[in-house]
């Protein structure tokens, strides 16, 4: 058997309305054989579904091992047009695999010339009476024929609802989402022939404010309409007929509005919704629209459309509340039992007018009382009043909440906990990995940074989904962005959101703190309001994050789309750093958050000059490596050269001859080692004194939000893989784990969000549900199970398997689906043995480090690898024994002394940190 599973479009199955010019087409292969590699591939791509007789563009056999973006290469292709393709490949053993099912991807509106429709708006929503309430607009239609299709391109200002013939169109929820208004308005395709029919039609559609128009940054002076005052749909449904005529039906005048039955949507605020102003039918034809008044048209430039390029977001889970409780105060709670993004659907019974009021909140303060103060001006509030009539079920439309708990502040009759379901919306991502070990306080920080990770990647990578705040903080995304690709397909999603960054930056290559911008004000920290853009670590998104991706999927066109982004930030701190190498001027928020800051303060200990020039060089490495994958030779040469006047600077001024480095902090010896800016035995000094912090600090971390991500890592590559080990053990505070022994069950922004005897950290900063620290997520796919891509030939085609085990675990087993497959992973020792259960995918290679092997020890599983060549290459090397493997899956076990693996170190001294 060899054949073709997954066939992927720009990584979806399937996609309609697709923006891009040249798609590219990835594949898995299947094959029961081991050692299987792609020799050749052929794509042809038709325009007609039954027959490839007359294919549109037939690549012909292409000697390759390629089997990821392989990119379209035929006519240009037109819009609106769905195009079928199918792809066969051949491997080292001589086989030819079937063509691959027929998968399709469909253009949408490529010509700014096509668009004929206008914004069309409701004036009363413009008087500040009415700012957050939603209008329904409708429209009526007659087909008189038989049809063969039916789109819909659509898009709003303001968020959208849309439906035909009373049926709400697709499942996409917020559309058409956030990016940088002003210049990227994303609109939506959806098929919609199965929902319209010959005769008569209705279309209806309902806006809210959302991003556009509601309330942003809640703690700023102009917290409203940072867009635009007006919010108005912008639609185009073309239904084509069996000639290939069509139909088109617009946005325009033609349209009637009204006041729906949204009182007031608003992101932060929640929802208010009187059912009792429903019009029954409104959405459907033959509904009596006589009291509705006509829409007006809005001028907006049409060349901000672009195609939808992330993914929607979605209803992905719905999880039933753990239980009802009466708290101290006498308040009624819902438990949903985790901490969870998105809404509560409730059914209710009651008189018509009667009210149910639900109040969200992520913790109980230490009495056990529902606490909201972190929300800051986030209200959380739903508001819903009956219309009386039998069982009424409700879900919001234009807001979302972050909440684990939900208090009923209003509700008619007896409240039943059946009655509630949390429904938890996020992007679409695929989850692609699993990491579970033998300790379950791991294994529930694991978990939590799944559900912060969902929480927060609602349209663009938010900090937190709760508070007045829930912005694209790059800071945070680029900390983050490692961990998120291992734990779910987050190509697509990234991907519109560097979009949005190139978009956003300065024309002097800045890169403002947050994407989309929106100039933020942050009183509380700044004094100087206008600066809203370029601090170091936050502002090198624009380039870890494209890299990043490169590594995680093998995706050269990021780095091709966003080389000048990359660039235009190296050059912009080459504008600002003193002889163009020392960084030392500018705001920066450093190593935010960080234990070692003075009293009162966010911002850690460590030297701004230091941490920026430190990320400089960083940014600069990875420019130098892009622009040679790119083959811009003299751009590599010059960045190449400009790093190394970076290092040297920095180690002449941070370096004391003698090798110390000067600033006596954890996260300024992490940076350092990780940026590889010490070398030889200056660089041995560097990771005994940061151990020696450690010790002093009783192996406790004291780093903030930039010295956090690398900290085990540099340990662990650095020999001390004990000592990350203990850090990660650790359960008292500071630590990972002291917050899911506090019952978190989504990750916290502060160390101590929760203090030890249970009171919390300020209101004014303290989200349970910020994924910056779950960037240990890495640390545990990529050093405890040992899943890593080698960067020479990254998407995981060459891996690299190296766990780093201890003592401490008895079993750690990691899976990740790469674009090639699936990879996996499980390590265990028992009854002094140590064993180890590999897959490696086809068209992919793998280093196995077999951590403390002797070669003549090993033993292989007879019935995996029976009449196999183990492995075509192993070395004994210092730790272990390295093979390398072609796909299939393997098992090996070998005799090991426990005591050989590492042991987390005792503390031998017993100094508290303040004596340090
Ligand atoms: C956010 C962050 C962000 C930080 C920048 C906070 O308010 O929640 O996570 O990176 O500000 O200082």
């Amino acid at each position: 058997m060899f054949k073709i599973r997954k066939l992927r479009c720009e990584y979806l199955e399937n996609p309609i309305g697709i923006g891009e010019q040249k798609p590219r087409f990835s594949w898995v292969m299947d094959s029961d054989e081991k050692n299987i590699f792609q020799t050749s591939y052929r794509i042809q791509v038709s325009k007609d579904n039954d027959s490839f007789l007359n294919p549109l563009w037939d690549s012909e056999v292409v000697e390759s091992d390629n089997s990821v973006h392989v990119e379209y290469k035929g006519p240009q292709l037109g819009s609106r047009i769905r195009y079928y393709y199918r792809v066969r490949i051949s491997n080292n053993k001589n086989n030819e695999s079937p063509w691959s099912k027929t998968n399709f991807f469909e253009t949408g509106i490529l010509d700014t010339k096509e668009w004929q429709a206008a914004f069309i708006s409701c004036d009363a929503t413009e008087s500040p009476e009415f700012s957050s309430l939603s209008p329904l607009l409708r429209k009526e239609f007659n087909i008189n024929e038989e049809f063969v299709s039916a789109r819909v391109y659509v898009t709003s200002l303001g968020l959208y609802e849309l439906w035909l013939n009373g049926q709400r169109v697709g499942e996409d929820l917020l559309t058409p989402g956030w990016t940088n208004y002003n210049k990227r308005l994303q609109y939506q395709t959806y098929n919609v022939t199965a929902i319209l029919k010959k005769g008569a039609n209705a279309v209806g559609a309902m806006l809210g404010n959302g991003w556009y128009k509601g309330h942003l940054a809640g703690w700023m002076e102009d917290t409203k309409e940072r867009y635009g005052k007006r919010t108005a749909l912008f639609l185009q449904l073309h239904i084509t007929y069996s000639d290939g005529s069509e139909q088109v039906i617009l946005s325009d005048k033609s349209w009637k509005t009204i006041a729906g039955p949204i009182l007031m949507s608003e992101l932060y605020l929640g929802e208010s919704y009187d059912a009792r102003l429903e019009s029954p039918g409104w959405n459907n034809p033959g509904f009596n629209d006589t009291v509705w008044v006509p829409v007006y048209e809005l001028e907006v430039d049409r060349g901000i459309l672009v195609a939808q390029d992330g993914v929607p977001v979605r209803k992905i889970e719905f999880i039933s509340p753990q239980k009802m409780l009466k708290t101290a105060r006498g308040e009624t709670i819902i438990d949903m039992g985790q901490n969870m993004v998105g809404w509560v659907r409730f059914t209710v019974r009651g008189a018509k007018g009667s009210h149910v009021v639900l109040k969200h909140a992520e913790v109980l303060d230490k009495d056990g009382n529902f606490y909201t103060e972190n929300l800051r001006f986030a209200k959380q509030t739903i508001e819903y009043i009956l219309k009386g009539k039998g069982e009424e079920c409700f879900e919001p439309h234009f807001t979302y909440q972050g909440f684990r708990y939900v208090k009923l502040e209003e509700y008619p009759g007896e409240p039943r906990l059946e009655d509630f379901t949390g429904i938890v919306i996020h992007s679409v991502m695929k989850k692609t990995g699993n990491f579970e070990c033998s300790n379950d306080l791991i294994n529930q920080l694991q978990r939590n940074i799944l559900w912060s990770q969902k929480g927060n990647f609602v349209d663009i990578p938010t900090d937190c989904p709760q508070r007045d705040e829930r912005l694209g903080w790059t800071g945070d995304a680029q900390i983050f962005a490692r961990t998120a690709c291992f734990n779910m397909d987050t190509a697509p999603f990234f991907k519109k959101w560097l979009r949005d960054l190139k978009s956003e930056q300065l024309e002097n290559g800045g890169v403002p703190f947050v994407i989309p911008s929106i100039n933020l004000v942050m009183p509380l920290i700044m004094e100087d309001k206008d600066i809203c853009h370029s601090s170091s670590g936050w502002g090198d998104a624009a380039v870890i994050c494209p890299w990043t991706f490169y590594l995680c999927y093998g995706d050269l066109r990021i780095l091709e789309d966003q080389y000048d982004s990359m660039k235009a930030w190296v050059e912009y701190i080459y504008c600002q750093a003193e002889n163009g190498l020392f960084w030392n001027t500018g705001f920066h928020f450093g190593d935010w958050l960080a234990l070692d800051a003075k009293e009162g303060s966010f911002f850690g200990a460590t030297p701004n000059d230091l941490v920026a020039t430190a990320f400089y060089s960083y940014s600069t490495s990875i420019l130098a490596k892009t622009a040679e994958l790119l083959q811009k030779n003299e751009d590599a040469k010059h960045y190449r050269e400009l790093h190394e006047k970076i290092v040297k600077t920095f180690q002449r001024e941070f370096f004391t001859p003698s090798g110390r480095l000067a600033a006596p902090t954890q996260t300024a010896h992490i940076l350092v080692l990780m940026f590889n800016l010490v070398k030889g035995k200056d660089r041995k000094r560097t990771i005994d004194t940061l151990v020696k912090y450690l010790e002093e600090n009783k192996w406790h971390l004291n780093t903030g939000f930039l010295g956090t991500p690398y900290l085990c890592y540099v340990l662990s590559s650095n020999g001390r893989t004990d000592v990350a080990y203990k850090l990660l053990l650790q359960t008292d505070y500071p630590s990972w784990l002291y917050q899911v022994s506090k019952g978190a069950t989504t990750i916290w922004e502060h160390w101590d969000g929760i203090k030890e005897d249970g009171s919390f950290w300020s209101a004014e900063v303290n989200s349970f549900n910020h994924y910056a620290y779950g960037s240990i997520g890495d640390w545990l796919y990529r050093v405890v199970a040992g899943i890593d891509t080698d960067e020479t030939k990254a998407g995981y085609k060459h891996i690299i398997l190296k766990p780093q085990p201890c003592q401490k675990l008895e079993w750690t087993t990691a899976e990740f689906e790469s674009m090639y497959g699936l990879i996996k992973i499980k390590w265990y020792h028992e009854n002094g043995m140590m064993r180890m259960d590999v897959t490696v995918p086809h068209n992919t290679t793998a280093s196995v480090m077999l951590p403390y092997a002797k070669m003549d020890g090993l033993m292989e599983n007879e019935e995996t690898v029976k009449n196999q060549p183990l492995y075509s290459k192993a070395m004994e090397k210092d730790a272990g024994v390295e093979v390398e493997l072609g796909s299939g899956t393997y098992s090996f076990s070998y005799p090991l002394d426990i005591d050989i693996l590492p042991d987390v170190p005792t503390s031998i001294t017993d100094r508290s940190p303040q004596e340090s």
